[in-house]
């Protein structure tokens, strides 16, 4: 008799092979609760809603210091819900996509003020807190408290893209993924589950060299088969991304330099940061100068990229005495202790051009 296997089975086994993988190679990470430790630790949802947020387009060796020094300067949500807003801005300085800083803020507020620092366990109440959108709230959802919860991320796309050799393109493919997704997603132990699916996809079902010789689901994954898991997920052509241009500038005197604070909304936004000619994602600086001063343009530019456009930012100096008055609003900072400014990232690769210059005149 020949056995034809349901699509039910199928699923039962991809997610118990998975889960069985996951028990014995789990990652160690900072926020998250050991396997066999799981059913009778719970995790804290406060780690995982933080460690989720830093996680959004970042990868977790970026995350890994940040989470430690969040979680040592305020270990509980309502220390970050007090904590000063500047304190934390500076504190998520380096991690970019800062509006995820300000949301943390305010998602910390709410969860304190109005829910008495008790994080929701279901999506459909984690979807309306600042920040947390439909794949963060499924992970906190399944991770923090054991729920049922769909979570596809770009690690776990990949995986169930080539596992169901999915080819209609990204990110029309998104649909079909999801449903795959929830097919083989178990009741019990979906946060287990979903990590499981994201150390896969960070480990061996890698975006270059899978290597499926080690995969517990190889049998399964018809992208393998097929001889072909490097071509899934099939994305659609990536757009040229807009190339800008802008300058920012160096106001220095006695050891200090002029940093203002950047408007809260829009790029960068509520973050200190050198005035610049109001470059953006849509257009050239054209703003010129901040005050009138005796510029010199430094040789060397910082290039930085921006999800949706590159930047060449002109780095121009003035140490000549400047109008006090007429300098947009800001402070002078010590050049000495900038380390501790918490500027973007795009700002210090601008000082490092311009201690570097100043070393070898
Ligand atoms: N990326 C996003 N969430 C993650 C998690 N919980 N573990 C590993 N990588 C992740």
């Amino acid at each position: 008799m020949v056995r034809v296997q349901s699509k039910t089975q199928k699923a039962g086994e991809i997610s118990t092979k998975l889960l069985a993988h996951y028990d014995e190679h789990a990652r160690e990470l900072p926020w998250r609760v050991p396997p066999h430790e799981s059913s009778d630790q719970p995790a804290n949802p406060y780690h995982v809603w933080l460690s989720e947020i830093m996680l959004q387009q970042t990868t977790v060796a970026a995350v890994i210091p940040y989470f430690a020094k969040f979680t040592a300067r305020w270990p509980t949500v309502e220390a970050l819900a007090d904590a000063e807003e500047a304190d934390v801005m500076a504190a998520w300085a380096g991690l970019g996509y800062y509006a995820r800083a300000r949301n943390l803020i305010k998602c910390a507020q709410a969860v304190s003020e109005e829910l008495d620092g008790v994080f929701p366990q279901d999506e459909g109440r984690l979807i309306g807190l600042p920040g947390i959108g439909p794949y963060t709230a499924a992970a906190i959802s399944a991770i923090a408290f054991g729920k049922r919860a769909v979570v596809v991320d770009a690690n776990i796309e990949r995986v169930i893209a080539r596992l169901f050799e999915i080819d209609t393109p990204l990110p029309a493919g998104k649909t079909e993924i999801r449903a795959e997704t929830d097919a083989i997603t178990p009741d019990q132990r979906a946060g287990d589950f979903a990590q499981a699916m994201m150390d896969l996809g960070a480990s061996i079902c890698s975006v270059k060299e899978p290597d499926c010789a080690l995969c517990p689901v190889s049998k399964y994954c018809r992208a393998y088969n097929s001889g072909k898991p490097q071509a899934y997920p099939v994305k659609a052509a990536k757009k040229a991304k807009p190339a800008r241009k802008g300058v920012s500038y160096w106001i220095e005197k006695d050891g200090n330099v002029w940093l203002i604070k950047r408007q809260a909304k829009g790029m960068l936004g509520g973050m200190r940061a050198l005035p610049d000619d109001g470059w953006r994602a849509g257009a050239n600086g054209h703003a010129g100068s901040p005050v009138d001063a005796n510029w010199r343009m430094l040789d060397r530019a910082v290039s930085h990229v921006f999800t949706h456009f590159s930047l060449e930012l002109s780095v121009a100096v003035t140490d000549s005495v400047v109008d006090e008055n007429a300098l947009p609003p800001g402070e002078w900072w010590p050049v000495k202790s900038l380390d501790n400014a918490g500027l973007p990232t795009l700002f210090s690769k601008a000082a490092r051009i311009v201690l570097a210059e100043e070393r070898r005149r």
